[in-house]
């Protein structure tokens, strides 16, 4: 089913949104990739729910239940994508799966959204997969921003990235590469709770004993008094986000889940240097 009629058409997005919809440009057969946020219904752009209400076929993968009924009450014919996923399943296999479920209708000229909760493209390979696979088969795709759990991050805690600089990486990712960091600049992990497991689990903390090697690996750059926060944003409006405030050496002890991202601030300020200081002052004009 496709609108002709952009202006009359109820789910058609219309003059507000942010930008053109594929279907408004002439594109029968398309992806659209957005995220939630984390807040049911208040963090999901108007942008984001236009294309959910516009399309032909309504994908969607969210971590907890009042979403999901959210998304459902926006689309007749929401479907959850969390089926592809069951105990010990190797999570690539997930992963390729649902590439595969959001391109099928696609590729029978369907207009196709999916949203995943958060950023949809902040840790979701199977959003950028099935664009990169959409686009090599000639199929228009495109991603729309969202609210990630970094984004919560920086609110709840009141961190300004901008302050020291910020870096942000995949716990697994960090120890296993040797990832080299700035230990004077703010650092963000996140999957703190699914470190080096590659299948997928119901429990929360699929391995704490990894937690004891981030500790070892992030004791070599920074005093194990140094003061982490084990962050959680809430998903709820009358919830508060969980905040758990303790030091490296402790990191262990705290509530960790596969839902949890850790913030390790900036150890000390850098030094300025000043000859590159008045080097730029000078090229500006200034000095
Ligand atoms: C597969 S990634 C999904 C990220 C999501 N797309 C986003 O934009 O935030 C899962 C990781 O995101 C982080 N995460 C997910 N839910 C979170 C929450 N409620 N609070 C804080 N971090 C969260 C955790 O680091 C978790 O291991």
């Amino acid at each position: 089913m496709h609108s002709q009629d952009p202006g009359t058409d109820p789910r058609d997005p219309g003059p507000l949104g942010a930008r053109l919809s594929l279907r408004s440009m002439g594109h029968f057969g398309s992806l659209t990739v957005v995220g939630t946020g984390f807040l049911v219904a208040g963090q999901i752009t108007p942008e984001s729910l236009s294309a959910v209400k516009a399309a032909d076929h309504f994908f969607f993968l969210v971590a907890e239940p009042a979403t999901r009924l959210f998304l459902e009450s926006q689309h007749p014919g929401a479907e959850s994508l969390h089926n592809s996923f069951w105990e010990g399943r190797p999570r690539q296999q997930a992963y390729d799966e649902i590439v595969e479920r959001l391109l099928a209708p696609v590729r029978k000229g369907r207009d196709v959204c999916v949203a995943f909760y958060g950023h949809p493209g902040v840790f979701v390979y199977s959003s950028h997969e099935a664009i990169r696979r959409a686009r090599a088969e000639g199929l228009a795709a495109q991603m729309l921003p969202g609210i990630s759990a970094e984004d919560c991050l920086f609110a709840d805690l009141e961190i300004d990235p901008a302050a020291d600089g910020c870096q942000s990486f995949e716990a697994t990712d960090f120890l296993v590469r040797e990832r080299v960091f700035d230990p004077c600049s703010g650092l963000v992990l996140w999957q703190i709770g699914a470190l080096g497991v590659i299948t997928y689990h119901l429990h929360d903390l699929w391995n704490a004993r990894g937690v004891d090697y981030l500790v070892q690996v992030l004791g070599r750059h920074y005093p194990l008094e140094h003061g982490v926060v084990v962050y959680e944003a809430t998903h709820y409006p009358v919830c508060d986000p969980l905040i758990q405030r303790t030091n490296l050496g402790a990191l262990a002890k705290s509530t960790i889940n596969t839902h949890s991202t850790l913030w390790v601030p900036p150890l000390a300020k850098r030094a300025v240097d000043a000859a590159m200081l008045a080097r730029l002052e000078a090229s500006a004009g200034l000095a």
